[in-house]
Formats: structure tokens, C-alpha cells, sequence
């Protein structure tokens, strides 16, 4: 059993610096100082989302009959969000350090025991400031520290910016054992404010109203890509002729104004989700929250990610959301820890029902076998698709040692990403680009894959050297053109290639018209 508080940061750091250097993924603006929260895929790790959304709208809805796709609009009606309750209620609850004015998300923050200094006020000469602090000390820390804490943080109301705290008089001092307190900011030990609760939407303006409240002019980016599927539910029914239980499946872009986004792209701001709404009789919904489940977790085997490194926690009454009658979060060991993946809600028919209310207009579903009308009852397994691409590189990075034909070890970093995720399938190289031929067909060999797959052509540096470039970016295969493709050595091996294993680095001789069946069987 795999421990769930175990965490790497030094892992972490080296994915980190390899997604940098080889493109996986950059900071948004970094030439400005970076947008906090927002993240770019480069060449790379575009490849990597682009084949991890493709295998699931393959899985999910090009080979089902019962679910179909959907791609709505980011920009989102008030009216959808009020309905469905993200205007009244989708907030955490947020707090401000008071002296660095970080700001916090309340519920995330650890309960720490101490003693708390609480002061009235400080003084200085003939000035003065009439306001209560406190810092909280953990045990073995000096007194002098929630002093000095205490002085900053009044300094900060003295006219003279350049005085020293220092020169403060704290007034009132006074203490108090705390214990498993959230009261106070767990790098500094400052007071932070009382929770409130902070709306997760981005909201903006459409047309060119002037009045910021025109209700007829705000809209939001969704939050979820969940909503246009429960408000195009009609419209799908309708059109698609589709019979309970089916689907509907949407990936695409989601956005929450996140108070702390945090481990790398684990919690953005912008992010991806891969949903589906499956619709179903009232009494199929729990069973059906089951199946989902474990179809969800066979996916992630899938594409490589081991079945003891996901987790299921059955969400408890309570700590659900407000729509949810059941919940399993497929949690995942991050480097940072056992972290949720993916949500599997059994949402009933509140979203439905709500749209109903509130738009005045029907949504139930006729069924012609009983002659029943009722508004269907919904499973959602909801990823994140960012998130899922984290988790893949997490677990493809292995740093070993290897020695080479000469005996000497050197450290070799591989990508073990599955051949289905990896954004490179083959690397082709000639074995000595001055030898035209084995140049030719090399770029030969590339043109003819390139149409199925994406291929990389490298004809610079020893073959070795080429490999290790390769290991470093998940690339599976690497086909190397050389004298025997030519025919020079052995004639029965002319129009072969060395067709080398990333993982295990053996080579073996394929021939050149086997190469497209053998590599579209590892990589479909
Ligand atoms: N429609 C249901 C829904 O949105 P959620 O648990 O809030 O449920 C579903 O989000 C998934 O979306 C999460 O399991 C996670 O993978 C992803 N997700 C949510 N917030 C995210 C964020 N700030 N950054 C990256 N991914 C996020």
C-alpha cells in the first residue's frame, strides 16, 4: 500500500526543469514575470494533451454508441450560472495575512498549537496606533520573535515608511494557548483576517455596454464545461435521437480564479476538462456511478498510469458537493502528494430540474416503452485533462544508471511515457548524414510514418548522443538507417533498420515495410 503523505520536492523540481528544457510546458508571460496561475504547452506537451484528449474522445465517444460530443460556448449566460448555482455559491473561503497580506485559502490551511501574543497597539514619541495583533509562537520559539512580528506589523501604519520597527513600543502585551488554531498564518505566525467567502468565476463584459452591472451585458468564463451540456440537453435529444441511458461528452476549457494555484499546473487558473454527462433513469444512478468508476480507472492503465498509484476515496456526506448524492475522487501519487485526478458524481437531476426551473421551459424526457415523462437523473466523471498530462509525466520521469559498450555509466534520464501519450512515436536517424542513401531513405521513412504519426528526423551527433535526446522526451522507438539497410554487409538485410526499445534499449533488425503495422499496434 502506497503512502499517501509521501512527497518528493525534489522530484518534483527535476520534472519541473525537464518540462522547461525540452518544451513540455512554460510559464504564461514569462517574459513579464509570468501570469500566476496560467501555463503555455510547447512543442512537446501540446503533443502529449493532443493524444491524451484524443485517446478519451476515441475511448469515450467514437467507440460507444451512447454517447455523443458536444462543444460549447466559454463565455457563459449569467442566467445558466445563477441556475445552476455557481453565481450564489461557488466560492472558497479566502483570508489575508495581515502583515504580509498574502492571501490564503482558509480551509486549506494546516491547524497549528502554540502560544498566542496578542497585543493592543504601539507607540512611538507622541504617535500612536490603537489596533489588536497577535502572533502565534510554536513550541521551542522565542518570545523576541512575536515581538519583532508585532513591530513590523505596526510599523506598517507609521508615516515615517523609513523608521525602523525597531523603534516601536508594543502596548498590551498578553498571551494565550492555542491549540489546533487556523487563526494564524503558518509562515509567520501573523494574525490573518477573518474567513470570507471569495467567488471562484471570472466575469466580464460582452458588447459594448457602458454600465458595468448592465445585467444584460455580464457574462462569465464557465467554470465547468459541464453547464452547456445540461443546457443543450433538449436541443442533443432532440437532434441526435439518442434513448436513456446515453451521454454527452465535452472537452475543453474551464476557468476559476483560484486563490493560491499551486504544484505547477496541478491547480490553474485556466485549465482543460474532460467531461460527461451520462443520463439516466433515476434508479440506474448509483449503480451507474460504480461502473463509471471503474471504466475511469481502467483508462488511466491505460495510458500507463499504475492501478497502486491511483486511489479512491468515497467522498463522505457532507464534505460533497451540494448537487452530489454519491462521489468517488480517483486521486493520484503526485510527487506533492495523493491528489485528485478526477471526480465521479452521481449530480441526480438537480441540474436539470434547475434549468427547468428557472428557464420556464421543459426538459423532462418521454420514455416511449413505459409512457413515462421525468427529467433524467446524471453521472458525471469529470477530468482534468491538465492535470491527467501532469500525472503522466510525473510518472514517466526515471533518472538510471547505464553503462555503455565501452563500460563506462552515465545517468540517463527517460520519459517512460506509454507509446499511446508519447508526443514523439519514432525518431529517425541516418547513421552518417555524409551517406546520401542511408540519408534518403531515412527521409523516406519519415514522409511515409509522418502521415499516421508524429515523427522526428535527427542526423546530428553520434547515434548515442541521438538516443539519450530521445529517452529524454518519452520518444518509444528510435529506427536507425545503416550500412545493412544498404545492403553492404548482408544482402538478406537489405531494407531493413535497427528498431531500438526505449525502455528496455534493445535493438532489433525490422524491415522497412513492417515498420508502419508494428508501430500503429503499440501506439493505437
Ligand atoms: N463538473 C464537475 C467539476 O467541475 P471539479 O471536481 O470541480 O468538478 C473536475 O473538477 C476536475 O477538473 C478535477 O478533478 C480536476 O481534475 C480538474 N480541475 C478542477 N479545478 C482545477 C484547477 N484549478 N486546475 C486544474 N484542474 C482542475
Amino acid at each position: 500500500m502506497a503512502d499517501k503523505e509521501y512527497t518528493d520536492p525534489e522530484r518534483m523540481e527535476k520534472i519541473v526543469s525537464l518540462c522547461k528544457r525540452r518544451g513540455f510546458i512554460y510559464q504564461s508571460a514569462e517574459l513579464y514575470g509570468g501570469l500566476n496561475g496560467c501555463w503555455d504547452y510547447g512543442p512537446l506537451g501540446v503533443e502529449v494533451k493532443r493524444n491524451l484528449k484524443e485517446y478519451w474522445w476515441r475511448r469515450n465517444v467514437q467507440e460507444r454508441e451512447d454517447i455523443v460530443g458536444l462543444d460549447g460556448s466559454i463565455l457563459t449566460h449569467q442566467a445558466v450560472l445563477t441556475a445552476s448555482g455557481h453565481v450564489g455559491g461557488f466560492s472558497d473561503p479566502m483570508c489575508d495575512c495581515l502583515l504580509s497580506k498574502a492571501r490564503l485559502r482558509a480551509d486549506q490551511i494546516e491547524p497549528q498549537s502554540g502560544v498566542a501574543y496578542h497585543y493592543n497597539g504601539a507607540t512611538e514619541g507622541e504617535w500612536s496606533v490603537d489596533r489588536e495583533f497577535a502572533v502565534l509562537l510554536r513550541e521551542g520559539q522565542d518570545e523576541n520573535k512575536a515581538r519583532k512580528t508585532a513591530k513590523q506589523f505596526y510599523a506598517q501604519f507609521h508615516p515615517d515608511k523609513s523608521l525602523s520597527p525597531k523603534a516601536l513600543e508594543l502596548v498590551g502585551e498578553s498571551t494565550t494557548e492555542e491549540e489546533g488554531t487556523t487563526r494564524f498564518n503558518p509562515e509567520n505566525g501573523s494574525l490573518l483576517t477573518e474567513a470570507r467567502e471569495f467567488n471562484l468565476m471570472f466575469r466580464t463584459q460582452m458588447g459594448a455596454s457602458s454600465n458595468e452591472d448592465d445585467p444584460n451585458a455580464v457574462a462569465y468564463l464557465r467554470p465547468e464545461t459541464a453547464q452547456s451540456i445540461f443546457t443543450q440537453f433538449k436541443n442533443v435529444l432532440d437532434t441526435s435521437r439518442m434513448k436513456i441511458p446515453f451521454g454527452i461528452a465535452q472537452i475543453g476549457k474551464a476557468f476559476r480564479n483560484e486563490i493560491n494555484p499551486r504544484n505547477f499546473t496541478f491547480r490553474s487558473r485556466e485549465f482543460e476538462q474532460m467531461e460527461i454527462e451520462y443520463f439516466c433513469r433515476p434508479e440506474d444512478g448509483l449503480r451507474l456511478t460504480d461502473e463509471w468508476l471503474e471504466d475511469r480507472l481502467t483508462f488511466y492503465e491505460q495510458i500507463g498510469l499504475p492501478r497502486e498509484k491511483l486511489h479512491v476515496l468515497d467522498v463522505p456526506d457532507g464534505e460533497r458537493a451540494h448537487y452530489s448524492k454519491k462521489t468517488y475522487d480517483i486521486e493520484f501519487d503526485f510527487p506533492f502528494g495523493c491528489q485528485e485526478l478526477e471526480g465521479v458524481a452521481y449530480r441526480t437531476d438537480y441540474d436539470l430540474s434547475k434549468h427547468q426551473e428557472h428557464s420556464g421551459k421543459p426538459i423532462e424526457y418521454f420514455d416511449e416503452s413505459t409512457k413515462e415523462k421525468f427529467i433524467p437523473h446524471v453521472v458525471e466523471p469529470s477530468a482534468g485533462c491538465d492535470r491527467t498530462v501532469l500525472a503522466l509525466l510525473c510518472e514517466a520521469f526515471h533518472e538510471e544508471e547505464v553503462t555503455d559498450a565501452k563500460g563506462k555509466t552515465e545517468l540517463r534520464t527517460v520519459m517512460r511515457l506509454h507509446p499511446r501519450v508519447a508526443p514523439i512515436k519514432a525518431a529517425i536517424f541516418p547513421l552518417l548524414k555524409k551517406n546520401e542513401e542511408q540519408v534518403r531513405i531515412s527521409r523516406e521513412i519519415q514522409r511515409n510514418l509522418g502521415r499516421f504519426m508524429n515523427v522526428f528526423y535527427d542526423e546530428t551527433g553520434a547515434v548515442g548522443r541521438r538516443y539519450r535526446r530521445q529517452d529524454e522526451v518519452g520518444t518509444p522507438f528510435c529506427i536507425t538507417v545503416d550500412f545493412e539497410t544498404l545492403g553492404e554487409e548482408d544482402p538478406e538485410l537489405k531494407d531493413t533498420v535497427t528498431l531500438r526499445h526505449r525502455d528496455s534499449m534493445e535493438q532489433e533488425r525490422v524491415a522497412i515495410n513492417d515498420l508502419l503495422p508494428r508501430l500503429l499496434d503499440e501506439i493505437q
